[in-house]
């Protein structure tokens, strides 16, 4: 799908979110390699470290529905600069994402930022031993 119609899909994501606490909304959309479009938005908890990020939203949808490789993410945030996902969520994407997949960053008012998750997490947690 084009950036702009990504970037659009990743901002009507954002108006599900759930956000009594922060009132910040974020949207995000992850593309598999087949072309399917998952959308995710922040959910929050009134235990605030139960709140669920708009990437991570969107990519447990993708895996719980068996899907496991993907060509973009695209996330949307109601900040002034292209929003900079959390450290959690961009290890939890680089579980299942490869570092040369492409992440388009959004401000409120789309300006746009596109780098790959490799430069987005550089030195990614992955030895267990
Ligand atoms: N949030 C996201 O959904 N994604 C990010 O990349 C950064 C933060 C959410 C979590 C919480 O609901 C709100 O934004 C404020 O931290």
């Amino acid at each position: 799908m084009a950036t702009t119609d990504l970037a659009a899909l990743a901002k009507k994501a954002s108006e599900a979110a759930y956000v009594p606490y922060s009132h910040f909304r974020v949207g995000a959309v992850l593309e598999s390699s087949d072309g399917r479009l998952f959308t995710g938005c922040n959910i929050e908890n009134i235990s605030f470290g139960l709140t669920n990020c708009a990437e991570r939203t969107a990519i447990f949808k993708a895996i719980s529905e068996g899907v496991r490789e993907f060509k973009s993410l695209t996330i949307y945030g109601e900040t002034k600069d292209p929003i900079s996902p959390c450290g959690a969520c961009r290890q939890v994407l680089s579980e299942f994402c490869p570092p040369e997949m492409s992440v388009t960053l959004l401000s409120s008012d789309l300006t746009a930022k596109t780098m790959t998750l490799g430069e987005l997490l550089p030195y990614r947690f992955t030895d267990l031993d």
